[in-house]
């Protein structure tokens, strides 16, 4: 029965990829189109500049997204890790909007509300990925996710990322001697 079902899948699969293979470039998942802009035109709850964090202070993006080289994900820093900075008297901002912004920071820890950040890289469900294999092989955060230290408040996926389309996981794979077995990526 397993085996009827997956030969099944893989055919099913190979149909569809033909259709890939001859141009027909399919609409990202809605689940994973990125989203818009909030009714008061901010696109996420707080402007968190990674330029400033991980470029003019070198904070190291394994600092925050400390998951990304043993787990699939890279995760999003708890707000624990922001207050480590962020408590009152250490880092409170030189310019207005910053300490307004970093006050806001401090609200969501105090009443306990995780920050509701909007996701923008996301493959569809039927796709596996993990970051730490990537991470093991030693390809750059940079490569897939272009130069973060240089970007204000994260809105839209860098070019690098190729939509997250297969043909771009594919071609590197091919590039770099990983696999291409449909079912390493796919569930
Ligand atoms: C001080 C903590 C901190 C540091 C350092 C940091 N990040 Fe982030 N990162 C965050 C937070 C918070 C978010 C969620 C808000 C957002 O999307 O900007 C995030 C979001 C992201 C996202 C988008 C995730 C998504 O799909 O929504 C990527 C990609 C990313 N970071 C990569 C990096 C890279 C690469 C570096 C190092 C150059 C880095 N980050 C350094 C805190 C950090
Ligand atoms: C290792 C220390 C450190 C950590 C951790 C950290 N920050 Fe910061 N943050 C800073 C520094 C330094 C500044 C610059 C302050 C300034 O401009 O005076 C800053 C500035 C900010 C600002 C002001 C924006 C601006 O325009 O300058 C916001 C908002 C902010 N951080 C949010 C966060 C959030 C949210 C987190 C957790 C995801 C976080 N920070 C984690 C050190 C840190
Ligand atoms: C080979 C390409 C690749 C590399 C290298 C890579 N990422 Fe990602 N990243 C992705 C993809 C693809 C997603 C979407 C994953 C999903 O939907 O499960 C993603 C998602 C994310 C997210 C969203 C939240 C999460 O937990 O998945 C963050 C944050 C992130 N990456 C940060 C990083 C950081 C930091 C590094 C370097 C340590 C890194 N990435 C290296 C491709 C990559
Ligand atoms: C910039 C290059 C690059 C991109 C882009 C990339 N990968 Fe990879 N990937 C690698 C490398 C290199 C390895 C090999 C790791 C190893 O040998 O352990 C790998 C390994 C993997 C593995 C583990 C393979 C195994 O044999 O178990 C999976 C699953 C995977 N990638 C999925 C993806 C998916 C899904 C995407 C697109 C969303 C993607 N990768 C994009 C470079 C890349
Ligand atoms: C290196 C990873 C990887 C490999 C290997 C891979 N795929 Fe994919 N596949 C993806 C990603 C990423 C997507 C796009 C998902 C999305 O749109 O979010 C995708 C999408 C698809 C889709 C849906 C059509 C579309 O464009 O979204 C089909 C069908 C598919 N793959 C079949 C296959 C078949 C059959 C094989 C083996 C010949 C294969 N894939 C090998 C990563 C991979």
């Amino acid at each position: 029965m397993k085996r009827l079902w997956l030969a099944t899948l893989v055919g099913a699969l190979t149909v569809l990829l033909a259709v890939v293979l001859i141009g027909f470039r399919q609409a990202p998942d809605a689940d994973a189109a990125p989203q818009t802009a909030d009714a008061d035109g901010q696109f996420q709850p707080i402007q968190f500049p990674h330029d400033t964090h991980a470029g003019q202070f070198t904070i190291p993006c394994q600092y925050c997204h400390f998951s990304a080289e043993r787990s699939v994900d890279a995760g999003i820093p708890p707000m624990a890790t922001c207050i480590g900075c962020h408590q009152e008297g250490i880092v409170d901002g030189r310019t207005d909007e910053a300490q307004a912004e970093i006050a806001r920071v401090r609200e969501y820890y105090a009443s306990d509300t995780p920050i509701p950040w909007k996701r923008i890289y996301k493959v569809s469900d039927h796709v596996k990925f993990a970051h730490m294999r990537h991470v093991a092989a030693g390809v750059t955060c940079q490569t897939c996710h272009g130069q973060v230290q240089e970007m204000g408040v994260l809105e839209d996926m860098a070019p690098e990322a190729g939509d997250l389309r297969m043909g771009w996981c594919v071609s590197c794979h091919i590039e770099r001697g990983a696999s291409r077995d449909c079912t390493v990526c796919h569930y």
